[in-house]
């Protein structure tokens, strides 16, 4: 639950979108946020202010002139009991409203009043042709001058049936765009490469040599690594996972897929983290057509050769990013895992503890580093990934 504790103003504006309102508000309840709901008269063309209070539990606010409030003043009052305004949907007239301080109804007044520490994120949902206006763009730019948050558009097919960008967000990326919103920005500025997931390494078209890594544990740092402010670069080995919201994912199969890909990526990256379970060999000779089984032949003989050290080659660079490893053994986890880090030249490397944690959600990791080693206690892969990049920040 990522929004426990939180309080989140939800702004609906007239756009179509606003049927995605509904399950934008939904997502955030089950993550635990409170929800409270302001609407334009217009956007109540789309949904109706008694849907978002069955949704949310709440009274929703329509009007500057609501009695409800003690002073009267739900526009001054409504944003200081929240931590963050989120405006979904955002229509053009609205970010025109915004962009100029325009305030003629309640929720472009209570955007104006909000406290200056509370962050406005609006996620603008509006035909292509309306998007792409110079005027648009100018508030935009404005909106984003005056700090105010945009989560998308995205691209793609619209309601009114033509195809561009402008298309508000679906609601588990808005959510998203708002659990990042209130985490501090630690790593802003900074370049992650993460490489996770195992990799495959053919025997013949149809046949191949793997490993149990699921990606999960890579996948949830990448996640982590955004949220805290980075640019993330993925680089995935075949898992069956959802790309990280605002992660750049590129897919591999072997290692030396998974090198080329990781070499030609490493500009600018201050920080390499290789969560990936890397095969350590390769068959030697891949068939190119199946192997076939044969009654009565003996079973194919394979050679293998090694892989290159993924890790080891990007920490031995020139100029080479923080470069940080992960181990999985079986057996004698401190003893090697701090042995492949003086192998591998890195200044830290973390342990999984137990390798049955392939697969799994929960984890509990150990860091070892000059200082000697920090375990962190048993959490859910997402837990651990903020608590890793909390230690990075610490030492970057
Ligand atoms: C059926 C219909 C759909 C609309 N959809 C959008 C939309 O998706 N985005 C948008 O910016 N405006 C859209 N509009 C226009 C807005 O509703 C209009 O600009 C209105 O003044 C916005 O008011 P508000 O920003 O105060 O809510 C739509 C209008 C109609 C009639």
């Amino acid at each position: 639950m990522e929004l426990s504790g939180k309080t989140v103003l939800l702004g609906l504006t007239g756009g179509i979108a606003c049927y995605k309102a509904a399950e934008f508000a939904r997502a955030m309840i089950r993550e635990g946020a409170v929800v409270h709901v302001a609407m334009t008269e217009n956007s109540q063309q789309f949904i109706t202010p008694l849907t978002m209070q069955a949704l949310t539990g709440n009274p929703v606010f329509t009007s500057s002139w609501d009695s409800r409030q003690p002073n009267n003043m739900p526009h001054i009052d409504l944003p200081r009991k929240v931590d963050v305004i989120a405006v979904a949907p955002c229509t053009a007239n609205f970010i025109a409203k915004l962009a100029n301080g325009i305030c003629d109804d309640l929720l472009s007044t209570l955007c104006q009043a909000r406290p200056v520490t509370t962050p406005l994120l609006v996620a603008p949902a509006m035909n292509v042709e309306m998007w792409e206006k110079p005027v648009t763009q100018r508030n935009i730019c404005q909106l984003q001058q005056d700090g105010i948050g945009i989560m998308g558009p995205a691209s793609g097919f619209q309601a009114c049936g033509e195809v561009g960008k402008g298309r508000m967000l679906e609601p588990a990326e808005l959510v998203e765009e708002v659990i990042a919103a209130l985490q501090p920005k630690t790593m802003a500025g900074r370049h992650f490469l993460i490489t996770a997931g195992p990799t495959f390494e053919p025997i013949d078209p149809v046949r191949g040599i793997t490993n149990h890594s699921s990606g999960k544990m890579g996948y949830a740092i990448a996640r982590a690594a955004w949220l805290a402010g980075a640019e993330v670069t993925l680089v995935s080995g075949p898992t069956a996972l959802p790309t990280p919201y605002g992660v750049k994912r590129i897919d591999v199969m072997s290692a030396r897929d998974m090198l080329e890909a990781v070499t030609g990526n490493l500009e600018g990256i201050d920080v390499f983290i290789s969560v990936a379970a890397v095969a350590d060999w390769r068959v030697k000779h891949v068939s190119t057509q199946k192997i076939k089984k044969v009654a009565g032949q003996a079973v194919p003989d394979l050679v293998f050769v090694e892989n290159p050290d993924i890790l080891a080659t990007v920490a031995k660079m020139p100029d080479a990013p923080y470069c940080v490893g992960f181990a999985a053994e079986s057996e004698n986890l401190r003893e090697y895992a701090e042995a492949k880090r003086r192998k591998k030249g890195v200044p830290l490397l973390v342990g999984n503890i137990g390798h049955e944690t392939f697969g799994k959600d929960d984890n509990t990791l150990i860091l070892f580093d000059d200082n000697g080693a920090l375990e962190l206690p048993h959490d859910s892969k997402q837990n651990l990934a903020r608590r890793l990049i909390d230690q990075l920040a610490s030492r970057l």
